[in-house]
């Protein structure tokens, strides 16, 4: 089969070179040069567990990445995954969905009318946004009908550092569409991955991508709440969630208690779904205390901090962890951001240590110190913050014996040294 994929950030880079696992022939669209170059060398400009072998398995061989859309034309399947990021009144910006669809039909518009060919919604949009922008604006700049090009659905339910898995593993597959020949086409573009596949309406497909993004966000601020009253009441909340876990109707998955949530995608699709029921004349207001929750929880980290070493003026904090969760480079949304400005508002120096992320921080907090190692950030320290699940702190313990005193505050449960405090434990 032929593919082509549009975008190639998070999820087109990872759909692309994995149909190309899969066996298919793929086209990546990335208009910007210095990405298709590197994509095209091998490299992925973004880190996610097994991506660079992947692609460079793959890369020109049958896998090409272009800046212009010219090539889709011969494509059985165009998968659009760009970007759909939060505008600044929660609706997400439908902007490169737009662009890209006009730019999907203009190059379908010469096309051979003999040929068949099925665009793909694989971004992230509000339920209706296919229906009402993609299907007539490829109709319109294609200016063929829709005999000739057929619509679907396909949202990614794809976690970072975790992509090339979830990919390759699926709980399920979600196809929404109108016509059965639509699904056959996308379903057989999946053949070789064992998932059941469930056949939906477009809208419905939309909706779907939204109501399980919102009910894992649910999920985790239900758990700070409970994990809020457990530090009040000196119990564990991890304790507690093992057991509440194991009731089938539950799962034990998403209960992990914190700082909350962060990343590309939480946030921002609860935001878009709480915007769109007020559109809708509805007052969510369930997912606004998600939300609500989610605001709030990184600063319990800086309440505990000042009862631990009273006024933050002038003090050094070590903050170890600054990517929104562990095996990413990406601080989108990280609880890190929230906390490490709060901490300078209030006059401390920041030392900051992460694996993977120091780099991206930087560019959002130039003003924070950058170390190269925990021990580094912990130096002369007066209190720790831990903000991320990064496997290689589980094991600290004497580096915290370089801080003053042994002021250690976990806002995500990774430590197992003696004088750790959690924020929900
Ligand atoms: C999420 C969804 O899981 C994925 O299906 C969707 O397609 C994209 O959004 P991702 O943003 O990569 O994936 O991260 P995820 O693993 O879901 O974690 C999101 C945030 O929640 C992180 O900040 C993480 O630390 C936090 N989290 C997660 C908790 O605080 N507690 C938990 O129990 C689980």
């Amino acid at each position: 089969m032929r593919i082509s994929v549009i975008g190639g950030g998070y999820v087109g880079l990872v759909s692309a070179v994995c149909f190309a696992e899969l066996g298919h022939s793929v086209d990546l669209v990335e208009i910007d040069r210095a990405k298709c170059d590197a994509i095209n060398a091998g490299h992925p400009p973004i880190y996610e567990n097994g991506l660079e072998e992947l692609l460079s398995a793959h890369a020109g061989k049958n896998l090409h990445a272009y800046v212009e859309y010219d090539h889709i034309k011969y494509s059985d399947i165009i998968f659009i995954c760009v970007g759909t990021p939060q505008g600044p009144d929660g609706h997400p910006d439908l902007s490169n969905i737009i662009s890209s669809s006009e730019s999907i039909g203009r190059a379908l518009r010469d096309t051979d009318d003999t040929r068949y060919h099925v665009v793909v919604v694989k971004s992230t949009v509000p339920p209706g946004t296919t229906e009402k922008q993609v299907i007539p604006s490829v109709l319109r700049q294609s200016g063929k009908k829709n005999d000739k090009i057929g619509f679907a659905v396909n949202p990614e339910f794809l976690r970072e550092g975790m992509a090339v898995w979830d990919f390759m593993n699926p709980d399920r597959i979600v196809i929404g569409c109108r016509e059965n020949r639509v699904g056959d086409l996308v379903e057989a573009a999946y053949s070789g991955i064992k998932a059941p596949v469930i056949r939906t309406g477009i809208a419905a497909a939309e909706m779907i991508k939204y109501a399980s993004n919102a009910f894992l966000a649910t999920k985790i601020s239900y758990a700070n709440e409970i994990g809020n009253i457990c530090k009040k009441l000196g119990i564990d909340v991890y304790e507690v969630m093992r057991a509440v876990g194991r009731d089938s109707r539950i799962g034990p998955a998403f209960l992990n208690a914190g700082t909350g949530f962060g990343g590309s995608c939480l946030p921002k699709d609860v935001s878009a779904l709480i915007a769109l029921a007020e559109d809708l004349g509805e007052n969510p207001v369930l997912l606004k205390s998600v939300m609500h929750i989610n605001k709030l929880q990184p600063l319990r980290l800086i309440d505990l901090l000042i009862k631990r070493v009273g006024d933050l003026d002038g003090k050094k904090i070590s903050v170890l962890g600054l990517s929104f969760k562990e095996n990413t480079d990406d601080v989108r949304e990280s609880r890190s951001v929230v906390v490490i400005k709060e901490l300078i508002s209030r006059g401390a120096r920041v030392s900051a240590y992460d694996p993977r992320a120091n780099q991206s921080m930087k560019r959002i907090l130039p003003e924070v110190d950058y170390c190269s190692s925990a021990s580094e950030s912990l130096t002369d320290a007066d209190a720790c913050l831990v903000m991320t699940e990064w496997p290689e702190f589980a094991h600290l313990d004497k580096e915290f014996d370089l801080m003053k005193s042994r002021v250690i505050i976990e806002g995500r449960r990774i430590l197992s040294c003696k004088d750790r405090e959690g924020i929900c434990w």
